[in-house]
């Protein structure tokens, strides 16, 4: 165990929801499973319902079957080390009560007070829960005491700062872990190798070598079962946009940290947000898609999903450009689009170069004005891909554009899942792959206006890349949005 963290309490609100039963759960028994979590840690859930310990262990272990573990997978996880408390209407005794069974059961288990608050909650409840953890004195303990706040962050500027404030009250910013799980995304963490591990890249990523960045992040998927949050306080712009999409930017623009930490990473970060321009929004397109066809089967339309209000003004299609005005980046266009219901999954970062500046081999078919492009993908068949020309052998002269490829799968069949690598993280007191207060706000500085005042939406069939105004608005025609960079444009 010599590798394992300390032992602490990790109590996660919300412990009986569906993220907690589908990821949280999933992740700890694989920590457990890969022997990275100290065997005193203990699992303390907390939910509304009036459950007892034996209940919860039973829900748990339903809910790890229902992940595809098997049952001595589960053994070891859930066993008398997991516990549960209903936390009623969350009234200051609630909470009171809680400290009082978390001090009990550190004094009874030998344990240092370590502890953990995971709010996997709706995110209208955070601010009370965190005042009731601070009011409780739930902010410190004899251990570290960190707590873990999911996504969506605020819905706007004003909601977020808010939300800082009621965080800050109690906690510093050094116990604070904002979830963006694209961050624990393995492929995502690679996109910082990719650039500081290896000098190639470096001397070519900038305004004088790159053209263009196109950010794409796309789902076949529609709202499913989440209509009651995705209508009112998601769409595109704040479930997709906000945070993963920005982190990608960001992490692709930002200067090399002065060292591989939280603090130099989140600061060249946020220098990034700093230095972006404020958005143009007669260059952003909303879309919504309207009944079509995924995979040769019919869908409905947003407005007939269940649950959906009749005129619903959310998107579920965002595309614009970014502007960054430092010397690295002037004069790049970073495009960005992401929707459901699109043909496919697809996330990708494609790095189009500038294209040479001379014809040599025009008129064998190699444009000059096709320029190489470095594509990076994140989901499904992560890796990345040079896409360059090639002569092929033999005559007559000709040709042809072909990929240097890279796939994580070919190479590394087993990657942890995301949140698997953010609990862990907690624990070890990690939070380079955590969001900051100036980082959130930043990033909700850029977007907010286009909340306030939305843009007009445009109906797209599902199954399509989105409403054709996509292309003649958010991009150039001389760029064009690309899924694959292997052919000729
Ligand atoms: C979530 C969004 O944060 O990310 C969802 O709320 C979206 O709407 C999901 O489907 C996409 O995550 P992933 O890991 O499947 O790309």
């Amino acid at each position: 165990m010599s590798n394992a963290p300390d032992p602490s309490i990790n109590v996660i609100f919300g412990g009986t929801g569906d993220l907690a039963r589908r990821k949280l759960l999933p992740a700890l028994a694989r920590l457990v499973k890969g022997g990275h979590l100290h065997p005193r840690c203990r699992l303390f859930a907390v939910a509304t319902e009036a459950l007892d310990d034996e209940a919860y262990r039973k829900l748990a272990r339903e809910a790890l079957a229902a992940a595809g573990f098997a049952a001595e997978d589960i053994a070891p996880f859930i066993g008398d080390q997991v516990h549960y408390q209903c936390i009623g209407r969350g009234a200051p005794e609630d909470f009171a009560a809680l400290a009082k069974r978390l001090a009990e059961l550190e004094e009874t288990h030998d344990l240092p007070g370590n502890r953990a608050f995971y709010l996997a909650l709706p995110p209208q409840v955070f601010a009370g829960t965190i005042e009731g953890l601070g009011g409780a004195g739930l902010a410190q303990s004899r251990g570290w005491t960190r707590i873990i706040v999911e996504k969506p962050f605020g819905r706007d500027l004003p909601t977020a700062v808010e939300l800082n404030r009621h965080v800050h009250k109690y906690y510093d910013e050094s116990q604070v872990y904002r979830i963006d799980h694209y961050l624990g995304k393995e492929t995502v963490q690679n996109l910082m190798v990719l650039r500081f591990a290896n000098t190639v890249f470096e001397s070519i990523w900038n305004r004088d070598r790159v053209d263009s960045v196109q950010i794409t992040v796309t789902e076949d998927l529609g709202v499913g079962s989440r209509a009651g949050y995705y209508d009112k306080a998601g769409g595109a712009i704040r479930d997709m946009l906000q945070n993963h999409l920005t982190q990608l930017f960001t992490l692709v623009a930002m200067e090399i940290p002065s060292a591989y930490q939280a603090d130099a990473i989140r600061y060249e970060k946020i220098k990034v947000l700093r230095s972006t321009r404020a958005i143009d929004p007669s260059k952003v397109v909303r879309g919504r898609y309207t009944a079509g066809t995924i995979g040769g089967h019919p869908v409905p339309g947003y407005l007939d999903e269940p649950g959906i209000a009749s005129g619903s003004q959310t998107e579920t299609f965002v595309a614009l450009p970014l502007y960054i005005d430092n010397w690295r980046w002037s004069g790049v266009p970073f495009y960005l689009r992401t929707g459901k219901r699109m043909p496919k999954m697809l996330s990708q970062i494609a790095v189009r170069l500038r294209a040479t500046p001379a014809a040599l081999f025009d008129s064998f078919g190699a444009r000059h004005e096709t320029s190489d492009a470095l594509v990076i993908s994140l989901q499904p068949d992560a890796g990345f891909s040079l896409h360059f020309d090639v002569k092929v052998p033999g005559g007559p002269f000709a040709t042809e554009r072909i990929p240097l490829d890279f796939r994580y799968a070919e190479r590394y069949p087993a990657m942890p899942e995301a949140y698997e690598t953010l609990l862990l993280d907690v624990l070890e007191g990690d939070q380079t792959l955590f969001v900051h207060s100036d980082e959130v706000e930043q990033s909700w500085r850029l977007f907010t206006p286009l909340i306030h005042s939305p843009q007009p939406i445009h109906d797209y069939p599902a199954g399509s890349w989105g409403p054709p105004e996509a292309d003649a608005l958010a991009i150039p025609e001389s760029d064009l949005w690309q899924e694959t960079w292997d052919g000729r444009k």
